[in-house]
């Protein structure tokens, strides 16, 4: 049997928010320091300290919001601390993350100038687990208050006269864990307590962010949306895709077996239930759908890489982990309609990263030729889909061997994201566009798969794992046909 996909190319259900292909870089491990900070005297190409080589990277695939600076981190991080000269800033523990040496030389500024170099929103996660309102009050009047004022004047003095636009501002993280172990009723009056000081000065409007639910703790979002639904513009989500048990060993990156692969792509496609189940108890409340749900934490998590540092979340990244993005790209869209903004986890050197670094080298990763195939997307108006799919047996499981999803931009072009989980065999789609549309100019695709389960690139061969263009697509009437190999991530389109 073929895969058959109709695609109506003039019935749209939502916009995809652009945030949706968002990022997320913490103090954690190497990702700040050595993977996008290195300094101004680093010989290491940089711009104002920040990395040449990363930021070109990240221009390139339209980094639209970046979260920062945790995390876990997040609460216990005190901004102060990370502004003034760089020399004379404290020294802290990270205590969280390897018990390392933070010396607070990347703070308010350098995150600042990171966005404005990528051309990206920030989102900065305030310390509610072990800072006060006051400080969090503050460090909103430090960024954004034009004028004379205690912050502003400080800011001046620091070096930045014009205040900066900040739009996303999370109160606190995982507050049900390491920002405070807290129980949901008592979070939820601190987030009624701490987002009041955070003020919108000037024109500057704070879309303000709540910390949400761990995976499947529904009874977090219940109480939120009922005891702070109406002091909030989104509330977050996290959940991690880990083949293993978080505890008793997660899996290895690298050295996995057919039946981790499908137990990671069952975990990925869990976060379709989640979202749904979130998204209905916001329902309830929210049926006009204001609240943004906020995945501010999703991606793989494996056992670190052997021999490094435990508390430095370094893995390797394969053809498995693009697939693991694609499948969440497409539940993303198809929740277009709750579902603001997401962030994976993280940028640089830790956990499902876009890039890796050693020293003075850099290497892009599966997943970022993930989040540049399916760039297209962002800002898009997703189509109406319907499918009939072949399934992909594995023992008692089977799964859906194909997810697809479809948008058109404002130019009219129509974009496709194909991704085949089965790692045995290709799949023949015929893709059938129906509705009115202008005749096309050309249809195009960029394919990206591999020989082996854990393909990947290494600083020795960086280009394993690569987009090509696609050669097998053929277009008959209306209806497209696209031979997908084993594991595999497509991109079609279509012009007019
Ligand atoms: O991304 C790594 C950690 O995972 C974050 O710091 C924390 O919020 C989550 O538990």
């Amino acid at each position: 049997m073929n895969n058959k996909v109709i695609i109506q190319t003039d019935v749209t259900k939502a916009v995809i928010n652009k945030n949706i292909y968002g990022h997320f870089a913490e103090h954690l491990g190497r990702c700040i320091y050595e993977g996008i900070w290195v300094g101004e005297d680093s010989p290491i190409p940089n711009t104002q300290g920040i990395r040449n080589d990363v930021l070109e990277a990240l221009k390139r695939i339209k980094v639209p919001v970046l979260r920062w600076p945790g995390g876990c981190f997040a609460d216990e991080y005190h901004w102060k601390d990370g502004v003034g000269p760089r020399e004379a800033r404290k020294r802290m523990v990270n205590t969280h993350w390897g018990g390392v040496i933070e010396n607070n030389h990347f703070g308010t500024h350098e995150f600042m100038l990171l966005c404005e170099l990528l051309e990206c929103e920030p989102y900065i996660c305030g310390n509610v687990g072990s800072g006060t309102v006051q400080e969090m009050s503050e460090w909103v009047e430090y960024m954004t208050f034009d004028g004379e004022s205690p912050m502003a004047n400080w800011r001046k003095e620091n070096g930045r006269s014009a205040p900066w636009k900040l739009t996303y501002f999370g109160i606190g993280n995982e507050n049900w864990g390491c920002g405070g172990h807290m129980r949901p009723e008592y979070y939820a009056d601190l987030y009624r307590r701490y987002q009041t000081y955070v003020r919108n000065y000037g024109d500057n409007r704070i879309y303000k962010i709540a910390g949400g639910a761990n995976v499947d703790d529904y009874r977090w979002t219940e109480v939120l949306m009922q005891q702070a639904g109406g002091l909030m513009d989104g509330l977050s989500l996290h959940y991690y895709t880990i083949p293993g048990d978080f505890w008793l060993g997660k899996g290895s990156a690298l050295d996995f077996s057919e039946d981790e692969w499908f137990v990671t792509m069952k975990k990925a496609l869990h976060m379709d239930e989640l979202i749904a189940k979130h998204s209905t108890i916001m329902d309830r409340y929210d049926p006009e759908k204001r609240i943004g749900l906020i995945i501010d934490e999703w991606g793989t998590w494996y056992d670190v890489e052997p021999g490094t540092n435990p508390g430095f979340l370094y893995q390797q990244n394969t053809i498995r982990d693009a697939l693991v993005a694609g499948l969440h790209f497409n539940i993303f869209h198809h929740h277009a309609d709750r579902v603001q903004m997401t962030n994976i986890a993280q940028t640089v050197n830790v956990l499902q990263a876009m890039i890796l670094t050693e020293g003075e080298r850099m290497i892009l990763t599966p997943t970022y030729h993930a989040f540049d195939m399916f760039k297209v997307h962002q800002g898009a108006e997703l189509l109406s889909t319907e499918s009939s799919l072949v399934a992909s047996a594995n023992g008692d499981d089977t799964l859906p061997a194909l997810s697809v999803s479809a948008s058109k931009n404002a130019q009219g072009d129509i974009q496709i994201s194909l991704v085949h989980i089965d790692p045995r065999q290709a799949a023949e789609v015929s893709l059938e566009l129906r509705g009115n549309h202008a005749e096309w100019a050309s249809v195009s695709g960029t394919l990206l798969t591999a020989a082996t389960m854990n393909a990947h690139n290494t600083f020795e061969q960086p280009d394993v794992v690569t987009p090509v263009p696609l050669r097998d697509v053929h277009v008959a009437g209306d209806t497209l046909h696209v031979k997908m190999p084993a594991m595999s991530l497509v991109t079609l389109i279509i012009k007019s």
